[in-house]
C-alpha cells in the first residue's frame, strides 16, 4: 500500500475555530506525538501517531521530531509589486504612495521584470511558511500574468487580480486605467485566463476609493453582482488624511459606506486595515460577510494607527493577517504576529499564542472564504503545511526550553520566530522549501 502517501511525524497543531482568550481546552487539536497522513496532496488523517489506523499505514515517512507542524500560513493582504518599496523612509500613506510606490509599480508593464519579482516574492513567502495569499499586482495586465504563472509553477493557492485605478492624483498618468470600459474588458479577459485555473482565484482589485472614479466603483459592483465566485480586495480607512479625503470626494456616512453604495460588500470581499471604522461599519461588514485584513507591521511603520481586533471579532467580522509588503516590514507571518501583539497590547487586548496561530491559519482561510480547501488539517483539505523549529535561534531555544507549558512555548515562537524558525514548507504534501536536509529514518 502507500501509493502517493506520506506520513508526516511531528508535534501537530491545528484549529477548528477562533479560540478567543482560551488558554486550555479551546477549539484546537494538539498532538504532541502527532501524525499527519497525506494522500495525493490532501489530508487523509490527523491524530496521535499511536492511534494511526491500519488503512492509513505505509508510504514514505518524514519524521520532523518534536518540531511544530501547523497549516500553511495565510497572508490576507500583500503587494508583490512592492518588493522593492519595503523600508522606504519617513512618509505616511498618501505621500508614501506618491513618493515611493507609484514609481516602482510603473515598471510592471515589463513582463520580464514582473516575472522576476513574482518569483522572488513567492520564494520569500514559502521561506516564511506562507502558502496562500491575497495579492495586489499593479494596474498592468502583464503583472497579473507574471504572478499567476509563477504561482502556478509552485502549485500555490493564491488570489490576485489587476489593480483598478483611474482617478488623479492617486492614479497618476503613467499608472492609470485609460477608461472604465477598457478596465472591464481587461479584467474579464484575465478572469477567463486565470480564475479557477489550478489553485488560482481572481480578485477584483479597486486600489482604494481615492484612486477610483464613481464609474469605476460602479463597474466593479456590477461585476461583483454578476460573478459572486470572484473575490474582491481593497483598502479601507487606513489613515486619517485618507479618510478625510474620501469624505471630501464621495461624502457618505462613512468610508465603508462609499464601497457599500457601489455594491462592493459581501462574502469574498476583503478590506485591508479598517483602523478608522465605527460600530455601524463593523455591523455592516459582519452582516454582509465581508472580511478584514489586519496588517500590524504596516500600520505601525506608516504611523497609520492601531487596529481594534477585539471589537471587530466581537461584532462577528472575519479577520485574517496581512503582511502588506511594502508598507509592512516583514514577509513573515510570525513577525506579523509579534507586531500584532504589540499593537493590541497598546489597546489592552492581549493576543495569545493560540489565537495568533489561529489568525495565521484558519482565521485567514475564513477571511478568504477558503475553508473548504485550506486552514486546518480536516480530512480532505489540501495538505499545505509548515514545520517550525523550537530551537531555530539561541534565544528561542533557551526560552522554549525553560517554558513550563506548551502555551508558553507557542507564544515564545510567535514572538521570536521568523523565517529562521521555518524548517520546511510543504505544498500539496510536497516539500517546496527547506533550510535543512531532513534525515528520513528508514524502515518505519
Ligand atoms: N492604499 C492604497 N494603496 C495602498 C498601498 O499600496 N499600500 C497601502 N498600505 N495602502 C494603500
Ligand atoms: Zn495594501
Amino acid at each position: 500500500g502507500g501509493k502517493g502517501r506520506t506520513l508526516v511525524l511531528g508535534c501537530v497543531l491545528h484549529f477548528l475555530d477562533d479560540p478567543g482568550d482560551a488558554a486550555e481546552n479551546g477549539p484546537w487539536e494538539l498532538f504532541e506525538r502527532g501524525a499527519l497522513v497525506v494522500e495525493d496532496g490532501h489530508v487523509a488523517w490527523v491524530g496521535d501517531r499511536d492511534a494511526l489506523p491500519p488503512r492509513h499505514r505505509g508510504g514514505v515517512v518524514v519524521d520532523y521530531g518534536d518540531r511544530l507542524v501547523v497549516p500553511g500560513f495565510v497572508d490576507c493582504h500583500v503587494h508583490y509589486s512592492q518588493v522593492d518599496v519595503i523600508a522606504s523612509y519617513g512618509r505616511q500613506l498618501l505621500d508614501w504612495l506618491q513618493t515611493y510606490v507609484f514609481p516602482v509599480e510603473s515598471q510592471f508593464g515589463d513582463a520580464n521584470h514582473a516575472r522576476k519579482i513574482a518569483g522572488f516574492f513567492l520564494d520569500r513567502l514559502l521561506a516564511c511558511g506562507t502558502t496562500t495569499a491575497s495579492v495586489f499586482p499593479t494596474v498592468h495586465t502583464e503583472s497579473v500574468d507574471a504572478f499567476c504563472a509563477e504561482a502556478r509553477r509552485r502549485e500555490l493557492r493564491m488570489l490576485c487580480g489587476k489593480v483598478l485605478m483611474d482617478r488623479e492624483p492617486f492614479a497618476p498618468p503613467f499608472l492609470r486605467d485609460p477608461d472604465v470600459d477598457t478596465a472591464r474588458a481587461q479584467t474579464l479577459e484575465l478572469v477567463d485566463r486565470w480564475h479557477g485555473v489550478g489553485r488560482l482565484g481572481y480578485s477584483l482589485t479597486p486600489r482604494f476609493a481615492p484612486s477610483s472614479t464613481e464609474a469605476m466603483l460602479r463597474m466593479v459592483g456590477e461585476l461583483r453582482a454578476q460573478r459572486p465566485d470572484l473575490w474582491l480586495q481593497t483598502h479601507l480607512a487606513e489613515n486619517t488624511a485618507e479618510v478625510k479625503l474620501v469624505h471630501e470626494l464621495f461624502g457618505g456616512r462613512s468610508y465603508l459606506d462609499v464601497y457599500d453604495r457601489h455594491g462592493l460588500l459581501g462574502p469574498r470581499s476583503l478590506y485591508a486595515h479598517c483602523i478608522y471604522i465605527d460600530d455601524q461599519d463593523r455591523a455592516r461588514l459582519a452582516e454582509t460577510g465581508s472580511a478584514i485584513a489586519f496588517c500590524p507591521t504596516s500600520n505601525l511603520f506608516l504611523g497609520s494607527g492601531l487596529f481594534d481586533l477585539h471589537h471587530a471579532r466581537a461584532a462577528g467580522v472575519a479577520v485574517g493577517l496581512g503582511t502588506d509588503i511594502g508598507a509592512g516590514t516583514s514577509y513573515s507571518i510570525l513577525q506579523t504576529l509579534n507586531e500584532a501583539y504589540k499593537a493590541l497590547a497598546l489597546q489592552g487586548q492581549p493576543l495569545s499564542g493560540h489565537r495568533g496561530f489561529y489568525l495565521a491559519t484558519l482565521g485567514g482561510a475564513q477571511a478568504l472564504d477558503l475553508t473548504d480547501r485550506i486552514g486546518n488539517f480536516s480530512p480532505g483539505k489540501e495538505a499545505d503545511f509548515v514545520v517550525l523549529d523550537w530551537n531555530a535561534t539561541p534565544e528561542l531555544a533557551r526560552r522554549t526550553r525553560v517554558a513550563k507549558t506548551f502555551t508558553e512555548r507557542l507564544f515564545a515562537l510567535m514572538t521570536l520566530g521568523d523565517d529562521r524558525a521555518v524548517h520546511a514548507t510543504h505544498v500539496l504534501g510536497r516539500r517546496h522549501h527547506s533550510t535543512h536536509t531532513i534525515p528520513i529514518p528508514a524502515g518505519r
